[in-house]
């Protein structure tokens, strides 16, 4: 397939021709450099691959888990097994992982009074470790909005129709804090995310989207995170494309990431104009690219590259 693919990306012995010229052109010859460079072996340091994730010396995460009988892959592997030593390092000591500047502020928000009715998360929630466990069964369906809900959009509805405050907007800083520092009581919690009953419809919008190919690469999700993880993309080490370390800390942008922001990322890089964040097409997404993972273990806030 990978074959095919790269014949088919071959540019033409013109685009030479047309490198001081056309901005868009020149972006469009770089991607296909990128493209170009998937499976071929670079000396990037990868990690090793026995490690296993301890965090702070104690709290053992399974970034390996037994595929379902169903599943496309033959085993499930954490993005976190695919970073350099380095990258990984970090994420197993709390006081070294950066996500942890961000769950402050998250602290913070937790307890700050916001909105016409005057309260607070903490007004009515106490303690942010009743949220244990949620994390892992995200998103599901809402029998009464009939949508599905992620970790923002319950956030957000707290927010207007219980403290009267205006809604954080999907990928800002504010939610991001706060989505990281609820989902950092689930870590070490197996995945586990509904995809049958109500929820099978958005499952099998979320599994299309999968394999549709898309832009101007036409490419699909599982070209990149099914056929090739394990191989280079560029520098870049192609993992399974998991979701379990959401919201991420990368150190591309040194911000925490949600999860919309990634899907967006990866659209653009193959010139596919992505759908919106929040949008219904990517909670499909996020639910059918969850349930990939059921079985591994939450890990949220990771670290990624
Ligand atoms: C006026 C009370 C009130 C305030 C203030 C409030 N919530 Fe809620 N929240 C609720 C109730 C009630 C529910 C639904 C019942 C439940 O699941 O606990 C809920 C549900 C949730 C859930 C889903 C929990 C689950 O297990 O399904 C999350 C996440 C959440 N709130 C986060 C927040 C955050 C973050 C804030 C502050 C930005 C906040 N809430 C502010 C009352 C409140
Ligand atoms: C051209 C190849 C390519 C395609 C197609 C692609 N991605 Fe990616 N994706 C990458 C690369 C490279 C990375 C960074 C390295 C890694 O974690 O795999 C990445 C990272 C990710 C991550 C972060 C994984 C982690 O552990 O933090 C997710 C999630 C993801 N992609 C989802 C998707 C989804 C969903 C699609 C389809 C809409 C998609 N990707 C399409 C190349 C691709």
């Amino acid at each position: 397939m990978m074959v095919q693919l790269l014949s088919k990306l071959k540019p033409s012995p013109s685009l030479d021709a047309q490198k001081k010229g056309d901005t868009i052109m020149k972006k469009f010859t770089r991607t296909l450099t990128c493209i170009l460079a998937l499976s071929t072996i670079t000396t990037v340091a990868i990690a090793d691959e026995d490690a296993e994730l301890v965090i702070n010396g104690e709290l053992s995460v399974a970034t390996k888990a037994a595929a379902p009988a169903d599943s496309a892959l033959d085993e499930l592997i954490s993005g976190w097994r695919f970073r350099t030593n380095e990258t990984q390092a970090l994420q197993m000591d709390d006081f070294d992982n950066p996500s942890f500047i961000f769950i402050e502020q998250g602290e913070d928000l937790y307890a700050k009074v916001d909105g016409s009715e005057g309260k607070s998360c903490a007004s009515c929630h106490e303690d942010v470790a009743s949220f244990e466990g949620l994390k892992s069964t995200l998103p599901r369906h809402n029998a009464s909005s009939g949508k599905l809900d992620t970790m923002e959009t319950l956030v957000n509805n707290c927010r207007t129709e219980r403290m009267g405050a205006e809604p954080w907007k999907w990928s800002k800083g504010k939610m991001t804090a706060m989505t990281s520092l609820i989902s950092l009581q689930s870590r070490g919690m197996p995945v586990n995310v509904k995809t049958d009953g109500e929820a099978a419809g958005a499952y099998d919008l979320g599994k299309e989207l999968y394999y549709t190919r898309v832009g101007q690469l036409d490419m699909s999700c599982a070209n990149c995170h099914e056929d090739n993880y394990g191989n280079m993309i560029r520098a870049d080490h192609l993992s399974q494309g998991q979701i379990n370390g959401f919201p991420t800390y990368r150190l591309k942008n040194a911000k925490m990431n949600s999860i919309h922001a990634r899907f967006k990322g990866c659209m653009k890089n193959i010139r596919a104009t992505p759908f919106k964040e929040g949008s219904e097409e990517f909670r499909a997404l996020e639910l059918y690219v969850a349930s990939r993972g059921n079985g591994l273990s939450v890990e949220s806030p990771s670290v990624r590259n």
